[in-house]
């Protein structure tokens, strides 16, 4: 089969994004698919699955990168793309994950992987998905929106419009009152990778914490801090994947404690009574069809330490790469890093 990757992209996930989509190409090619590799910040420039090898690592901190106006329209009109039998989408954030680039490729009349343009986008923003999530039975953490007038940085994405129970920057300190007072985890609506979050532990960080989300995204979340353990499902093809539970050594699940090896420790499947496995099981399906994915999706949790499980989120462009958490699970239930892979794609093509 001829397969292009999608890799890389603008957002300030692309380094973990080079890394997932050279791990899935090689994948792919090692099951005599014909593969090419094609970055939609570049344009349309493919490049074969050894070329990409001399791989880049994934630094502390995500590097800023700006979009080339009409890149991604030229990558996927280009040649690779309109000759592939399938796309597979390993973009993590921003146009890649958030259903713009999934519009493309609808428009270009292309099969992709994982979810459509409407559960992507909602994915991607997590007041949207905490709405349906609630909707849908799925415990998430209390949250209030703060929303700023204006983009403090213009290239940041506007996302949603407002709604009316959103609050000004300055009522940050009433919302985590509401919420019943410190800690609180402030985040922005659209980001992925702990990009711009911060737990917040009284009133003075507050003030700087909401600014720093403000920077990535015109919504900041103001979320109840659930304190406890950090668990995840990865559903696929209709199933849910064993839990994996996460132990960063800081304490939070940050960008450096998930892509430097040894800054966490995983177990999977998750040391948990049964019961548990069943209720996450039970609500990260739940979660995945009430927000309309396909294919495969992560769903993330904390789970509070009497035992309630919390959604923060769904993943519909998981992290593949070799450390991540779908492989792995996958792994835990006899289903390798190829095969998982290849699963993807021929639900892609169902
Ligand atoms: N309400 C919360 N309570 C406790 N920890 C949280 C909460 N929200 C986020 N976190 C921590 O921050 C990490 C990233 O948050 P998440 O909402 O999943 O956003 P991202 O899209 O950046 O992954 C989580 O894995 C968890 O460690
Ligand atoms: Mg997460």
């Amino acid at each position: 089969m001829k397969i292009a990757v999608l890799l890389g992209g603008t957002s300030a996930e692309r380094e973990i994004s080079l890394v997932t989509g050279r791990a899935v190409g090689r994948a792919l090619a090692e099951r005599a698919h014909d593969v090419l590799l094609v970055d939609p910040a570049v344009g349309d420039a493919p490049i074969g699955v050894r070329e990409a090898e001399a791989a880049a690592e994934i630094g502390a901190a995500p590097p800023p990168i700006r979009e080339e106006a009409g890149n991604a329209v030229r990558a996927i009109a280009g040649e690779a793309v309109r000759a592939a039998d399938v796309v597979f989408v390993a973009l993590h954030g921003g146009t890649g994950e958030d259903g713009t680039v999934q519009g493309l490729l609808e428009l270009a009349g292309k099969r992709y992987t994982g979810s459509g343009v409407l559960a992507s986008a909602l994915a991607m923003d997590k007041r949207a998905s905490k709405l349906v999530l609630r909707q849908a039975y799925v415990p998430t953490p209390a949250w209030h929106v703060v929303s700023f007038e204006q983009d403090l940085d213009p290239a940041a994405r506007g996302g949603s419009p407002s709604l009316p129970t959103d609050l000004a920057p300055d009522q940050a300190a009433e919302a985590a009152e509401r919420l019943g007072g410190y800690p609180v985890v402030v985040k922005p609506n659209d980001q992925g990778s702990t990009v711009g979050l911060t737990v917040v532990r009284d009133e003075e960080g507050l003030g700087p914490a909401v600014e720093l989300s403000g920077r990535y995204s015109r919504h900041v979340l103001i979320e109840t801090y659930v304190p406890g353990r950090e668990m995840t499902v990865a559903v696929l093809g209709g199933e849910a994947l064993p839990v994996v539970e996460i132990t960063p050594r800081g304490g939070l699940y940050d960008y450096e404690s998930k892509y430097t090896k040894g800054m966490s420790e995983y177990h999977c499947p998750a040391g948990i009574a049964t019961d548990l496995a069943d209720m996450l099981a039970k609500t990260a399906l739940c979660a995945f069809s009430a927000m309309g994915c396909r294919g495969y999706a992560r769903v993330d949790y904390r789970v509070s330490p009497s035992g309630r499980p919390f959604c923060l989120e769904v993943n519909t462009v998981p992290g593949m790469t070799e450390m991540s958490l779908v492989p792995m699970a996958a792994a835990a239930a006899g289903i390798g890093f190829a095969d998982l892979v290849d699963r993807i794609v021929r639900m892609a093509l169902k």
